[in-house]
């Protein structure tokens, strides 16, 4: 597996791939890779001839006051990962490389960006969108795989590159989560015991909602204000039901929807979201111990 740290060398590399006529897949990440990145793996390795994985803790999407310093590094076991799962590329540009001296060019994708994550960290999608475009002109894949814990930013992302024309399927991939419900997140690992026991109150919350719907509730404000409740331990930042498409908020569940939750736990932000449907029981619960 080879580890390409410029952009021009990455797309040398993607232009031989595709003069041989193979089709690229791409995990872009910050690294401290667990089951959901590799899920993400899995999939674009049987999907596509090559995969490429970046690593990079991206400064943009930090505000001066978020845990950019103490975001987990851990490169070998990256390396090693991407490498055990079929990976034939890391591509892992320095901050120097993607924001050189006078770097004064930023995505915003209105809109779908306003709400939820977007309302309680205003610089983050912008840092996102930025990057991940930065990454997809360096990598030029054919498809993208992204996980639905960060529904927004898929959402954010999609919306990008259908506006700005980037030839690239974004596959999103399932929530994939600890054997009791917990969300796979880098920031787990910020977690103590107490507060790991604590953080079940997201997923918890989500399945609360989930029940409500089944059982007929069609009411926004009633599903929020009982999933508020099962988020009692915590420090809720926000429970939101908004359109799968836009992530603008609904009144009244009529259509598929995403319930997101976002809260602190000791110091360490948590994010969880699932993904309903009225009239189809389902969604993807969590599994409750
Ligand atoms: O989801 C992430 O890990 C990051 O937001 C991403 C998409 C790699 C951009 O830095």
């Amino acid at each position: 597996m080879d580890v390409i740290e410029y952009p021009d060398e990455m797309r040398a590399w993607s232009r031989e791939q595709r003069a041989a006529g193979r089709l690229i897949g791409f995990v872009p990440t910050m690294g401290a890779l667990h089951e959901g990145h590799a899920s993400l793996m899995r999939e674009s390795v049987a999907q596509n001839d090559v995969t490429v994985v970046s690593i990079f803790v991206n400064p943009t999407q930090f505000a001066p006051h978020e845990d950019f310093d103490r975001y987990p590094r851990t490169w070998d076991a990256d390396r090693d990962l991407s490498e055990a799962l079929g990976a034939q590329v890391v591509y892992a540009p320095s901050a120097q490389t993607m924001y050189p001296e006078k770097y004064s060019t930023y995505v915003t994708v209105e809109r779908v960006q306003d709400h939820l994550c977007g309302a309680s960290r205003p610089h983050f999608f912008r840092g996102v969108a930025t990057v991940v475009a930065k990454l997809f002109n360096a990598v030029q894949p054919d498809r993208a795989y992204f996980g639905q814990k960060d529904a927004q930013q898929c959402a954010v992302i999609r919306r990008m590159v259908r506006d700005l024309d980037f030839p690239i399927e974004i596959i999103e991939m399932p929530v994939v989560r600890e054997p009791d419900g917990l969300a796979m997140s880098s920031r787990n690992k910020y977690l103590s015991e107490d507060e790991r026991q604590r953080a079940l109150a997201l997923s918890r919350g989500l399945i609360r909602g989930q029940e409500l719907l089944n059982t007929g509730e069609r009411d926004s404000a009633r599903i929020i204000q009982e999933v508020r409740m099962q988020l009692a331990d915590v420090e809720t930042d926000y429970v939101a039901l908004v359109d799968a498409e836009e992530m603008q908020p609904v009144a009244t569940v009529d259509g598929a929807v995403v319930l997101a939750v976002a809260a602190t736990v000791g110091s360490t932000r948590l994010i969880d979201n699932m993904k309903l449907m009225p009239g189809r029981s389902g969604g993807q619960a969590p599994r409750l111990l």
